[in-house]
């Protein structure tokens, strides 16, 4: 099989969500994801029981992707895994996962950096979008990072700026824990502040220099607010839902937008994408079909690439195949993996 229409099995288990796919050329054939309920009761992801759900997936996910695809194990021609960022328990189990399935089938294995692999995500053929075009800039939003990079090529990507503290998706999560939303909070806070007043309540944004971002002044600022309402009206919250959801996210939103023009200001680049959990929110993806107006080329994945999936790391594994850069089985997880 030539290189051009290789197979490539992508396995994700960097934080809460077991994932494999199959990537044929530049084409997903499958893309499965198990999610783990279990956190939710605890309001946010405990490490422990995210190792063991893995343990608990990864073979039933696996074999799912090779089941839909329609392929054999013998049909595979490399593995990627995600080696980091994300939680080192996690991480060990794709990544052992993957070594011990190379290591049967003899072929290479791939690392992957989660983080370059959700821009990545953007190259997967998809018949009713464009793929960006070299240098691009992109806004990358997740459960643990917020960066601003600009993407010279698959493997020369350079972060212009990050968060200093918490990051957007936590951001969206923490606010939506404060008002009763249960963990991952960021999606249903999204679906209700649909129904409110985005301009009822405002919420101190921070003022951090260059392209950085702070999440953590809004954090308390919304804390703070809340505090004091509820002091007044013990309903507030009940009373005032769906307009303080719509107020949470247009203050993340703008902090997100105008760091982006920023950026586009200094770089003099108008081609952009955004890519992570984030990416989802139904009001960063209209704010930036608005840009459109202003002449930006943008890139927005589909829902189902915006948050943690292996399609990504598939896709991104697929460059560094091409290019006869594979790992060897030394390799294990790295929490804190170097950009
Ligand atoms: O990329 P991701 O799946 O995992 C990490 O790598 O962190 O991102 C998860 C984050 C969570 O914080 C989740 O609340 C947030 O993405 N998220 C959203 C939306 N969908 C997911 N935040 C706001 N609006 C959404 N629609
Ligand atoms: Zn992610």
């Amino acid at each position: 099989m030539s290189r051009k229409h290789s197979t490539i099995l992508g396995i994700e288990s960097s934080c809460d969500d077991t994932s494999a796919a199959i990537l044929v050329g530049d084409k997903i054939v499958s893309n499965c994801i198990a999610n783990q309920k279990i956190h939710q009761k605890y309001g946010g992801v405990v490490p422990e029981l995210a190792s063991r759900a893995h343990i608990e997936n990864i073979i039933p996910v696996v074999d799912e992707a090779i089941k839909k695809a329609k392929i054999a194990l013998k049909d595979i021609d490399a593995i990627a895994c995600t080696r980091g960022p994300g939680l080192m328990g996690s991480l060990t189990v794709g990544v052992s996962f993957a070594k011990s399935l190379a290591l049967s089938l003899n072929i290479p294995i791939i690392e992957v950096n989660h983080m370059k692999a959700h821009i990545l995500a953007h190259f997967i053929f998809d018949e009713n979008r464009t793929k960006p075009n070299f240098p691009f800039l992109c806004l990358t939003v997740s459960g643990g990072h917020t960066q601003i990079v600009t993407v010279r090529s698959p493997f020369e990507m350079e972060i212009i700026g990050s968060t200093i503290d918490d990051a957007a998706g936590e951001a969206f999560d923490k606010a939506a824990k404060m008002i009763g939303i249960d963990y991952p909070g960021g999606p249903k806070l999204d679906e209700f502040a649909e129904l409110g007043d985005p301009m009822r309540f405002v919420f101190s944004k921070p003022k951090i220099p260059d392209l950085n971002f702070s999440f953590s002044g809004l954090k308390t600022s919304i804390l703070y607010n809340i505090r004091d309402w509820v002091k007044e009206d013990e309903h507030f919250i009940k009373n005032n839902f769906n307009d303080l959801c719509a107020s949470i996210r247009n203050t993340i939103v703008d902090i997100l937008m105008t760091k982006l023009e920023l950026a586009c200001q200094q770089t003099g680049i108008k081609e952009v994408a955004i890519a992570g959990g984030v990416s989802a929110n139904s009001e960063l993806r209209k704010r930036l079909i608005q840009k459109r107006e202003e002449n930006w080329i943008i890139h927005i994945p589909k829902f189902e690439y915006c948050t943690d999936n292996a399609a990504m790391i598939a896709m991104a594994g697929k460059y560094s195949f091409d290019q006869n850069i594979c790992s060897d089985q030394k390799i294990s997880a790295n929490p804190r993996l170097d950009w």
